[in-house]
């Protein structure tokens, strides 16, 4: 008897833990930037930089983060060199969404380098987001 009640315990609240550690990839991030030295997190700011245009200067086109995840983040987007379809990036609309700091970090990493032209600082990829996690 005993033993099946420790089973249920054990069980039911390591799911939580799971459920805790997935719903906290920005948190995790954005602690990791405060001890950088970086915050408080602007979502403003963060939409502001989703939203500008950046020049690549060897194919002279503009770039954006809208290039591929398109205007609406409730919609899906599409890469703009493979043509693959990218599920919406707004967690209301996708709740797998900014869930995995492996993830989150590879991307914004490489999505920064492509559309920026550098990698973002922590203050930058605190406010990204810190703007995505609200849509
Ligand atoms: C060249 C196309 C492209 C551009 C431009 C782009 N992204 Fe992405 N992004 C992707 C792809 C592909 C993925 C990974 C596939 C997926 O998530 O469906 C991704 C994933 C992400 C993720 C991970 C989301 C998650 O589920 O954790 C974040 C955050 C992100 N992008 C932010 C940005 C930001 C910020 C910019 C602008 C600086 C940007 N992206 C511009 C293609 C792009």
């Amino acid at each position: 008897m005993n033993k099946i009640i420790l089973i249920i315990i054990v069980s039911v609240s390591s799911s939580l833990i799971n459920g805790q550690v997935n719903a906290g990839g920005v948190e995790t991030l954005q602690s990791t930037y405060l001890e950088q030295g970086a915050g408080p997190f602007s979502a403003s700011a963060g939409e502001t930089m989703w939203r500008k245009q950046y020049l690549d200067k060897k194919s002279g086109k503009q770039r954006s983060c809208q290039t591929c995840h398109g205007r609406d983040l409730t919609k899906a987007g599409k890469h703009v060199r493979t043509g693959k379809v990218i599920e919406p990036l707004a967690p209301s609309a996708n709740s797998e969404r900014l869930t995995k700091v492996k993830f989150i970090k590879k991307w914004l990493k490489r999505n920064c380098k492509w559309t920026i032209g550098r990698e973002c600082s922590a203050q930058e990829k605190g406010n990204f987001l810190a703007y995505l996690k609200g849509l």
